[in-house]
């Protein structure tokens, strides 16, 4: 039997106590699989009197997640501290100058310092490995780095925030603003430390980046993600995009096109009766479209103890095998540099506007958009609301500096009433 792979585990909250969970309750299992013992040789955390829901008396203590890398009976340092820099950068880092493997779950480390990381591990021959990173318990790192390998990948797209598809979620089925139900979303414990991580489309920004280096052979771009989060999404426009057929998703979109890598992450319309469209609460979805196998759609808890655990294990199972992957698919130092496009592609668009309810006041929009190019596929408007009246409309394929450029000239018009609203439709 070969000699045991012995791991240090640096972080103990929701996701390094999983960790430690499944080890001890599947030691034997692990083993058979991977044909060696697997041993926890030290763990590490801010605190050491916290209460915590694991016996964590068999393994060493260490204070400082730095000397917990160097220490000499750690093969595979677990980073499960999060964070971009600060003692996640420095452990990490330390592993890496002493020749260890590195299993991390840190989307944001990786989104920004990934490229380095990755290519001083590889130079040093280790590995970096972080399913545990992207959309939780969902294999979609290992998805697009082995199972689709063979695919020209055209195209990934996702939820992956559950925070932000359970708060718009929320908001659609009990008829709730998005205040009141953010407010629910911090009580439950949904969100992040910093909110804005998760309602900004930060924190699905990081995972979308990584998934595009994977799937385009670039390097991390976290930079070029176009990002726009929930905090606008009004429940009016989610009752009325749902009248017009449509769910309004944090929708994650990655293509190469002509012109270079497109990365958005923003609010979209989906068709209502889309597997995107009925993701409900907290769960993320990942699709990911190849020349060959067509479309492939994943679905799973995309955070949580056990299935963030679960991912986790996956990677520590990989270096027990000796399965040894590139961090992003390839070695690190073949990855190019990406052309960043702008998400310029035309689209049809939603449309909400509070018009005067005066006769005139729709052909003089219809007009205004006519005259700058944006045709119309279908309109509705509701009752009055006093002297104004709601407008929807749905767009033909148009482009976000058309709409932004109509816009602007609405106020000439004089019948539209405060700031009109446009959400790009996705196909998918
Ligand atoms: N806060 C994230 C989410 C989980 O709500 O999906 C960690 O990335």
């Amino acid at each position: 039997m070969p000699d045991p792979l012995r791991l240090g585990i640096a972080g103990l909250g929701t996701v390094g106590i999983g960790v430690v969970k499944i080890f001890q309750r599947h030691a034997d299992m692990l083993s058979r699989r991977t044909g060696r013992t697997i041993e926890i040789s030290a763990v590490s955390a801010r605190s050491r009197n916290k209460n915590r829901d694991a016996d964590l008396s068999a393994f060493a203590w260490e204070s400082d997640p730095v000397a917990l890398a160097k220490r000499a009976d750690v093969d595979v340092f677990v980073e499960l501290i999060g964070g971009s820099d600060g003692p996640a950068r420095d452990s990490i880092e330390a592993a890496i100058a002493q020749g260890k493997d590195v299993v991390t779950a840190n989307k944001a480390l990786l989104a920004l310092h990934g490229q380095s990381l990755a290519e001083m591990a590889e130079s040093k021959g280790h590995v970096i490995r972080f399913e545990a990173a992207v959309a939780g318990g969902i294999p979609v790192v290992k998805a697009l780095t082995e199972g689709l390998a063979g695919n020209d990948i055209g195209r990934v797209m996702g939820v992956m925030n559950g925070t932000c598809n359970f708060i718009l979620t929320r908001m659609e089925s009990a008829g709730l603003p998005y205040a009141e139900v953010f407010e629910e979303a911090r009580q439950l414990g949904y969100l992040e430390a910093d909110p804005n991580l998760d309602v900004g489309g930060i924190d699905a920004g990081h995972k979308l980046a990584l998934l595009a280096a994977i799937a385009f052979g670039t390097k991390v771009a976290f930079d070029a993600v176009e990002l726009e989060g929930i905090g606008r999404i009004s429940i009016d426009d989610i009752h009325r995009a749902r009248d017009m057929g449509f769910r309004i998703k944090l929708l994650g979109v990655a293509q190469m096109t002509g012109r270079g890598l497109e990365q958005r992450m923003s609010p979209c319309l989906v068709p209502a009766e889309s597997p995107l469209g009925q993701l409900q609460g907290g769960t993320n979805m990942v699709v990911l479209e190849g020349d060959s196998v067509g479309q492939i759609v994943l679905r799973g808890a995309g955070a949580g103890e056990g299935p963030t655990a679960s991912a986790v294990w996956s990677d520590i199972i990989d270096i027990a095998r000796g399965t040894r992957l590139s961090t992003f698919g390839q070695p690190a130092a073949t990855l190019a540099t990406p052309v960043t496009a702008k998400a310029s592609a035309p689209a049809p668009h939603y449309m909400r506007m509070e018009l005067l309810d005066k006769p005139g006041a729709l052909a003089k929009v219809a007009t205004l958009l006519g005259e700058a190019g944006i045709s119309i596929d279908r309109m509705r408007q509701y009752g009055h609301m006093n002297t104004t009246a709601p407008v929807l409309i749905v767009t033909h394929k148009t482009t976000r500096d058309a709409i932004d450029h109509a816009f602007s000239q609405l106020p000439r018009t004089g019948v539209v009433i405060g700031d009109p609203v446009a959400i790009r439709i996705e196909a998918v």
